[in-house]
């Protein structure tokens, strides 16, 4: 698949089959979003890969409580209050997989790596004909001490962008574009 082949057919993937990816697979995704650029060439990201579905299951859980009890409107829309009461509601939506990027420094720009690093992540497992989805549900939590103790990650790393990976059950829902709001500025 090319580039641009990869950047158009890359959608949010919300329907998984039960197969893991293989961890070859997996760690050819890692490799793709390791190519990112990072600001002064820190390259400050870590991974965590969790295939472990109880986990999933439970972080998912601790998750939804969280966000009820931690005043959700100012974190999610009104329309995501009834899904959180929902014991069937995964926010991972079952997917096999879960690769979380974190950020080894607190670096002024810690978000914006890891984010790039995403990107390469989704788009390398579009070309793998994997499904991905960035779940910023799961952010708040993740970056609790119980959630950073969960994925094994260090008190002083920031657990910045959790993609779920898996192969789609289902082709996914093309979600129309707006209109670039551009400003041509120069002769
Ligand atoms: C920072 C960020 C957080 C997101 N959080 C969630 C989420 O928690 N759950 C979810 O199902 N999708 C989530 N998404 C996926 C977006 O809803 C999706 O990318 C958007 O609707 C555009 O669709 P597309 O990716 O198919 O083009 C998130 C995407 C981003 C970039």
């Amino acid at each position: 698949m090319d580039l641009e082949q990869a950047i158009y057919s890359r959608r949010a993937v919300r329907q998984y089959t039960d197969e893991a990816p293989a961890q070859g697979t997996l760690r050819k995704l890692i490799d793709a979003a390791i190519q990112a650029p990072s600001a002064i060439n820190e390259q400050p990201w870590s991974f965590t890969v969790v295939t472990d579905r109880d986990l999933l299951g439970r972080i998912s859980a601790k998750t939804k409580t969280h966000l009820q009890r931690s005043a959700p409107g100012r974190i999610i829309p009104q329309s995501l209050h009834a899904r959180l009461e929902d014991p069937q509601f995964d926010i991972f939506h079952r997917a096999p997989a879960l690769i979380v990027i974190s950020s080894v420094t607190h670096s002024r720009w810690a978000v914006e790596n890891c984010a790039l690093a995403a990107e390469n992540l989704m788009l390398a497992a579009c070309a793998e004909g994997l499904g991905s989805c960035w779940i910023g549900l799961a952010q708040t939590w993740l970056a609790t001490a119980a959630g950073r103790k969960a994925l094994g990650v260090p008190a002083d790393h920031l657990p910045v962008a959790p993609i779920i990976v898996g192969r789609p059950a289902a082709p996914p829902v093309t979600v129309p574009r707006k209109e670039p709001r551009i400003r041509w500025i120069g002769p």
